[in-house]
């Protein structure tokens, strides 16, 4: 089973909207069971769960204290994937949760603001020695903000993704669904395929060897 946790101390960034995109993903592409956590006790994944009309992914209720319980539990029933969805400035709140992450997706939409703040995160995720992916979200096609953000951000760690600026994203996530769900041949459904994808080769290439599997050279 995957951990694939949302972090950013930036408010805004995506970290939510990325959470719920991914898990409806894996479960569409039958890679699951999927299951979300939302730690944030703003509670916005709870809140479009809630209007979510259908079973998957699974929503588990947990505390910080009984996290890592709660995953070893999820573990036992056959989750594959569980996405955790973190609050943007509580850095206490959010580092114990990046030390149960197979992989941190850091998302950033392309301003000066967003950017100017990644450090923090960095150095956060980096300090737990976790494997991190940037997703650049809410991009506006061919803008040179765009092209500078990827540089940016590239000097800090993998580019996995880019999302653009669609009001489809938005708007699945005020009724319980996500983008893909509301335009199956819609860009954003694409995008999302193709962030999923790259968010599973990450994983595969920082996979830990389990007891009993060789480790090639
Ligand atoms: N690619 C996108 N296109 C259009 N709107 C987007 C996109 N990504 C996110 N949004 C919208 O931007 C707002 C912020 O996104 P979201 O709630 O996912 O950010 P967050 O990082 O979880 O914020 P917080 O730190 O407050 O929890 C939401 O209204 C969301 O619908
Ligand atoms: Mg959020």
């Amino acid at each position: 089973m995957d951990v694939i946790v949302l972090a950013s101390t930036k408010g805004g960034c995506g970290k939510t909207t990325i959470a719920a995109h991914l898990a409806v993903e894996a479960e569409r592409q039958q890679h699951g069971p999927a299951a979300v956590i939302d730690a944030d006790p703003q509670a916005s994944l709870a809140r479009w769960w809630n209007l979510r009309q259908m079973d998957t992914p699974t929503f588990v209720q947990t505390t910080l204290g009984g996290l890592a319980s709660q995953l070893d539990a999820l573990r036992a029933s056959g989750y594959q994937y569980v996405f955790i969805d973190t609050p943007g400035a509580d850095v206490s709140h959010t580092r114990p949760i990046l030390r149960q992450a197979n992989i941190v997706i850091v998302p950033s939409r392309p301003s000066p603001l967003d950017l100017g703040t990644l450090g923090v995160t960095v150095g956060m995720v980096e300090a737990e020695r976790k494997p991190l992916m940037f997703v650049l979200n809410a991009v506006t096609a061919r803008t040179r903000i765009s092209t500078q953000a990827v540089i940016a951000l590239s000097q800090h760690g993998a580019v996995g993704a880019i999302l653009h600026q669609r009001t489809d994203y938005a708007a699945a996530m005020t009724d319980g669904r996500v983008a893909g769900e509301l335009d199956p041949e819609g860009k954003s459904a694409d995008e999302v395929t193709q962030l999923w994808l790259v968010v599973r080769k990450h994983l595969r290439k920082h996979a830990m060897p389990t007891a009993g599997e060789e480790v090639s050279a």
